[in-house]
């Protein structure tokens, strides 16, 4: 079945963000010129994905202000004759069908994700994390790897990197053996894993592709750590029956949620912006040598 779909929750407080995301949403946080969540449904759409549900929360309309239309601002410029602004401020209202609903209480990923059950229906759908960036190659954008995963495996698909055996203890820790290249089938995890329960390096990391029966597993999810109801929890339970894919994506990705990712995703993306790159990496170069 194709995936069409996709639910990008965005409603967690963003506490290690603060105090920005007291009253910017961490989703909202610029890279170079565009905000974190701008990428993120570039990427769902350039993966063939038409409908997009953002889960948000108090205090985040102005994610919605961003893929709605400003006519005051839109008339301003084309009357100045800055078409190429206009262009630009358009462009995020012409993505992709967006709707939203809002989580009323931070209650963890897994309870983000039971909220798109109406949404999402019986079709299997895309998670992209909300405050993960990936930047790939264009022809092969993250999601869209796993969507193709999913239509040929037929199963839950996780998007997974190699972490240091320093961060696998505060990720999940996946048993993996390889179908063909970049592509794993997952039948264990563990979540935070002690150093001799290590599986293996691989960590799911940003993006998955869920079948409906998610909801199911999600609404007889008990909370787990920080009292919330953890995705990584129910996606256990499908490694440990039907089994996962795992997909190791070509993309490079970026937390938005920690300050070193925010650092990292503006400075690489500014490096390669048309506008700025150049004198940027010249700026660079030169700040280095003083380092
Ligand atoms: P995180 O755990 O990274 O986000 O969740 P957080 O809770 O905002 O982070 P900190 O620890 O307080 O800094 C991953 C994604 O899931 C969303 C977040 O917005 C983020 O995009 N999320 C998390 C929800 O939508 N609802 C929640 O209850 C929790």
């Amino acid at each position: 079945m194709k995936v069409r779909k996709a639910v990008i929750p965005a409603a967690g407080l963003g506490t290690r963000v603060l105090p920005a995301t007291k009253s910017i949403p961490k989703e909202m946080l610029p890279i170079v010129d565009r905000p974190a969540i701008h990428y993120i449904v570039e990427e769902a759409v350039r993966s063939g994905i038409t409908d997009i549900l953002i889960i948000t929360s108090r205090g985040k309309s102005s994610l919605e202000d961003y893929f709605d239309r400003a006519p005051e601002l839109e008339a301003r410029l084309l009357a100045s004759g800055k078409d190429a602004l206009y262009r630009d401020v358009l462009a995020p209202t012409e993505l992709a069908n967006i709707q939203y609903i809002r989580q009323k209480e931070t209650k963890g990923l897994g309870h983000a994700v039971l909220c798109a059950r109406e949404f999402v229906g019986n079709e299997p759908f895309a998670v992209l994390y909300g405050d993960d960036v990936i930047i790939s190659p264009p022809d092969s954008p993250a999601t869209g790897e796993l969507v193709r995963a999913y239509e040929k495996y037929g199963k839950a698909v996780v998007g997974i990197k190699e972490v240091t055996p320093q961060q696998i203890l505060r990720y999940s820790s996946l048993a993996v053996s390889p179908l063909e290249e970049r592509v794993f089938s997952v039948t264990d995890m563990v979540e935070k894993p002690a150093p001799h329960e290590v599986l293996s390096l691989y960590s799911i990391l940003g993006r998955c592709v869920l079948p409906p029966e998610i909801f199911d597993i999600l609404s007889q999810t008990p909370p787990g750590a920080g009292g919330e109801i953890q995705l990584t929890d129910a996606m256990y339970i499908l490694a440990r029956t039907t089994g996962m894919t795992g997909v190791d994506y070509l993309g490079k990705r970026y937390d938005m949620g920690n300050k070193l990712g925010i650092m990292e995703a503006s400075v690489e993306v500014a490096l390669r912006h048309p506008e700025i790159g150049g004198e940027f990496r010249e700026y660079l170069k030169k700040l280095a040598q003083t380092l």
